[in-house]
């Protein structure tokens, strides 16, 4: 088998948004047939923000049920918990003693958390892109299906993997690139009106998988507009561009076709263009909210999944440390 390996996880962080979905896990559920793949969810990455144990394991657990939601075959790919895998965190450990504190203060999602928490700046934040790398690098894997977001934490895991060649002098991970099937990667907007769709960007900002419609509704019906367009073909504000954005994610495309008409005409209405937005994401996220509700339950089935993935994430994590451990030196006497 000459298959190329994909990584990529979620953070378990809170429940999955339509961010998380058509940014990374729809490419996810395509990928799974064809490539070697490995999806984890990354509850190590989730320590920085300091959950309690018992939110750490329900967020955890959420993540689980909404993977297999979105059809994440455990059968197909390899689907774990990353501190299931002490490997990874061993590897993070080598790679953290040739990551520099001046490349880690630049990178964008470390000065983005600095400012939206001053109060919480630990050495877990700043390594996080190590983190990072060592969760591709350890199965070595080429393709990484995320959102446009994570594009920054890429380069550096192929910095760090190839300084780890480069060090000892052998050509040994090989350089991981972020994967979608769409043309460029992705980046969902949010209601807010301001930037992308996020968990911790406010009440309102995300709409989640498990949201029912009646809260779709209610959110969309909320978000952002202005008074209209005041001359035909105008430029469109980037709160109204964001929702035309959303639109063409979940809509027809005729849909579509007849807002983007109506806005250029100057006759469109805001309340009938939200309603169908909602309407649209509704009819998107009904599947996997019937099958969130459905697997929630089942904890005889989470648990073999889990455990089955940690297999199988072990065996191919403990194969890599092994000749990670012999390239460095740490050799039996
Ligand atoms: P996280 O948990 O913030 O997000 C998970 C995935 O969802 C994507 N995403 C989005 N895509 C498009 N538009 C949005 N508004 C949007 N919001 C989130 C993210 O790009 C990501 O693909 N550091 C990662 C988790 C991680 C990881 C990894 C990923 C840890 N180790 C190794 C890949 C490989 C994170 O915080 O994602």
């Amino acid at each position: 088998m000459n298959k190329e390996t994909v990584v990529s996880g979620i953070r378990s962080t809170g429940n999955l948004h339509i961010g998380n979905y058509y940014g990374a896990v729809k490419s996810f559920t395509q990928m799974q047939h064809e490539y070697d793949c490995f999806f984890f969810i990354a509850d190590l990455h989730a320590l920085t923000t300091h959950p309690t144990p018992q939110d750490l394991h329900g967020n955890v657990k959420q993540v689980l049920v909404e993977y297999l939601a979105c059809g994440i075959d455990p059968e197909a790919t390899t689907i774990y918990i990353q501190s299931d895998v002490p490997e990874i965190a061993e590897l993070y450990l080598y790679l953290n003693m040739n990551a520099y504190m001046g490349e880690l203060e630049r990178s964008t999602s470390f000065k983005d958390k600095v400012r939206s928490n001053p109060d919480n700046v630990n050495a877990g934040l700043l390594t996080y892109p190590v983190l990072m790398a060592a969760d591709i690098l350890i199965h070595k894997a080429t393709k990484v299906p995320v959102g446009k977001d994570q594009e920054q934490h890429l380069e550096m895991a192929r910095t760090f993997g190839n300084r780890f060649n480069r060090m000892y002098n052998h050509d040994y991970f090989p350089e991981p690139y972020a994967f979608t099937y769409a043309k460029n990667l992705v980046k969902v907007p949010g209601l807010d009106g301001k930037g992308k769709m996020g968990k911790s960007e406010g009440e309102g900002n995300a709409v989640y998988l498990s949201d029912t419609p009646e809260i779709i509704r209610k959110k969309v019906s909320r978000a952002v507009t202005d008074s209209g367009p005041t001359s035909e073909f105008q430029e469109k504000p980037e709160a109204i561009q964001n929702l035309f954005e959303l639109m063409k994610i979940v809509s027809s495309e005729d849909t579509l076709n007849h807002f983007e008409e109506q806005y250029n005409k100057m006759a469109i209405r805001y309340g009938d263009f939200k309603k169908q937005l909602a309407e649209d994401m509704i009819l998107t996220t009904e599947p996997m909210r019937v099958r969130i509700n459905e697997i929630a339950s089942d904890t005889d089935y989470l648990s073999k999944v889990a455990k089955q993935g940690a297999l199988k994430a072990r065996d191919s994590a403990q194969k890599t440390i092994k000749e990670v451990r012999e390239l460095i030196g740490f050799r039996a006497f």
